[in-house]
Formats: structure tokens, C-alpha cells, sequence
């Protein structure tokens, strides 16, 4: 029998998490535009870092016991995340999602064996009808259980600056200047803008976020179509002090530019994505050709084709 060890094989799922693509993807400016494709990740996002990560941390701790169960709130990727983890170590898993969520990652948690609870959607987290208390309440009540929690849990943010931070930071050999990603929970912008700074404190961190959002309407949100990106409360998770600028993008033109990308370089990416790579469209117009930018596309389009936005 081959051991996995010796040949440099995975021993499972759970290996092939993180080290994605960095590709080039052209935009209008000088700039060196380049995608980081995380969609490539098993379980299609990049939330299989934090989870993987908050899981594994609750191991060690012994928080998390065999045959436990882990329970949370996700707008989707977290929750295929800890669905798909949870099936291959073996815990009990169960997801509260919103209303706003697309039928494929509702079916996608699912597949792995894990239980999803709908909750309407709210304008803020902290209504007791939201998806997050209502995991709040599933882990009071469930003996064994624990809950990643991943809005307001610094883990989340500390498994990027562990994982992409790194990783951008070696493939682009210590060259890059701008890091533009979506902001929702804060974990990716926060944790891997950290890790950069501290490698190069010049480097530029911007954050992409709904112009409905709790942030970009000081506390009057309104519903916006793209999701797992909007800043919709407040939380140590996102980390101002590394971010320089914050981009308000709308929902249309986030979700015009995905097609164009589809159809001329072949990088299907998911709605946040489109948010990404429109405020990279605006922010980089006058940067220079010495401008290295990498841009986080969170997840795929294959999650969002019933929704028709392409
Ligand atoms: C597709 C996608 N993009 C961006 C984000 C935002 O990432 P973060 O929560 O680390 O801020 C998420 C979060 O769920 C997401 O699912």
C-alpha cells in the first residue's frame, strides 16, 4: 500500500486546502492585476482556511470532542466549509443560513450531511431571528457542541494571516503592493493585511464593501444582493487598523463585470468577485506598471447560476 507521507500524497480533503492559483487577469490599467482564485479550494471557497482552522484550534483546545457536534451562521461558504470538515472528521454539523442564500450552497451543505436551519433574513445580527442568534441558541441548548462563530471569533482572522498572508507574500516573491478583498466577516482583509504590513509596511490594504452595508450607511443598512461581503456589524474580527481604504461598490456593476470575466479569460468567480474586481477597476486606473495588486475572488459562479447573473 502507498503511505501517503512518503509519496508527498494527501492523506485527505482537508491537505489540499489553500496553496491556489495567483493568475493574471487584465484590467483597464498598467497596473499588474492579479486574481488569487480561492474558488479552487475542495470545498469552493475561501472560508475552508478559517474553518479548517477554528476547527482545529477547538480540537487541541479539547473543546471540540469526538463525536461532538459544531454548529453555525453563514450566508454559505462557512458553512460548506465546516459541513464538508465535519464529514471528514466525523462531528455532527449544522448550519444556520439566511433566506438570501443560493439554492446550490443550500444543497451543497447539505450533500456533506449536514443540517441546515433557514432563517429569515435581517438587517442586523444581533436580531434574535437572525441566523446568527439562532446558532447562538443551538449551541446553548446542544450538549458537546461548539460554535466556530466566525463574526466575532480573532481566529477566523489569525487562520489568514497564517495561511494567505504567507502565501501571497511567496508567490509573488515579497513583490506585491495593493491587497484588495471583500470585507464581510473581516477575517481575510484583516488577518492577511497583517501579515503583509508586517512584511512590508508600504503595502496598500483595501477592503471591498456593499454600499448598503451597516459600515457604508453608519448603521442604516439596507438589502443588497452580494453575499458573504458587506460589513454588517461591528466586530474585533475586522482589524481597521491594518486597512487603508474601504471601496463602497453596488450591486450592478459587481455583478456586470463577472460575465466579462467569464467570457474572456475563463475565471467563473462568485458575486463577491465581481465586487473585488470592479473596485480594483476603479482604485488601480492610475497606478503604475511597477504596481503589483492582488485581488481575493472569494468563491465560484457555479454557486450563483440559478440566480442567473450570468
Ligand atoms: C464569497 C465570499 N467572499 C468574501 C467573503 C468575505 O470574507 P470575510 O468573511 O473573511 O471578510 C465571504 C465570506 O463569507 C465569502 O463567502
Amino acid at each position: 500500500m502507498l503511505h501517503a507521507d512518503s509519496f508527498g500524497l494527501n492523506k485527505s480533503v482537508l491537505d489540499t486546502i489553500g496553496n491556489t492559483p495567483l493568475v493574471h487577469l487584465p484590467l483597464d490599467t498598467p497596473a499588474q492585476t492579479y486574481a488569487k482564485l480561492e474558488y479552487l479550494n475542495p470545498g469552493g471557497s475561501v472560508k475552508d482556511r478559517s474553518a479548517k482552522f477554528m476547527i482545529e484550534h477547538a480540537e487541541k483546545s479539547g473543546e471540540l470532542k469526538p463525536g461532538g457536534t459544531i454548529i453555525d451562521a453563514s450566508s454559505g461558504n462557512q458553512g460548506i466549509a465546516v459541513a464538508m470538515i465535519g464529514a471528514i472528521k466525523g462531528y455532527h454539523v449544522i448550519i444556520t443560513v439566511s433566506e438570501k442564500i443560493s439554492s446550490e450552497k443550500l444543497k451543497t451543505i447539505q450533500a456533506y450531511g449536514a443540517k441546515t436551519v433557514m432563517c429569515p433574513t435581517t438587517s442586523f445580527l444581533d436580531d434574535p431571528k437572525s441566523y446568527h442568534s439562532v446558532a447562538k441558541r443551538l449551541h446553548k441548548e446542544t450538549p458537546g457542541s461548539i460554535m466556530p462563530n466566525q463574526y466575532y471569533n480573532p481566529l477566523n482572522a489569525q487562520a489568514h494571516y497564517h495561511s494567505m498572508g504567507p502565501e501571497i507574500w511567496k508567490q509573488t516573491d515579497g513583490k506585491i503592493t495593493h491587497f484588495i478583498a471583500a470585507a464581510g466577516t473581516g477575517g481575510t482583509i484583516s488577518g492577511t493585511g497583517r501579515y503583509l504590513k508586517e512584511q512590508n509596511p508600504d503595502i496598500q490594504v483595501v477592503a471591498v464593501d456593499s454600499i448598503n452595508s451597516f459600515r457604508s450607511t453608519n448603521g442604516n443598512p439596507k438589502p443588497y444582493t452580494i453575499d458573504g461581503m458587506g460589513v454588517d456589524f461591528d466586530s474585533e474580527v475586522l482589524d481597521k487598523s491594518v486597512i487603508d481604504e474601504f471601496i463602497p461598490v453596488a450591486d450592478e456593476p459587481s455583478l456586470a463585470i463577472l460575465k466579462k470575466i467569464a467570457n474572456s479569460y475563463g475565471i467563473l468567480a462568485g458575486l463577491s468577485s465581481g465586487s473585488v474586481a470592479h473596485a480594483a477597476q476603479m482604485y488601480c486606473k492610475n497606478l503604475g506598471h511597477e504596481a503589483l495588486v492582488v485581488m481575493i475572488f472569494g468563491d465560484s459562479g457555479r454557486a450563483y447560476l440559478s440566480k442567473n447573473v450570468f
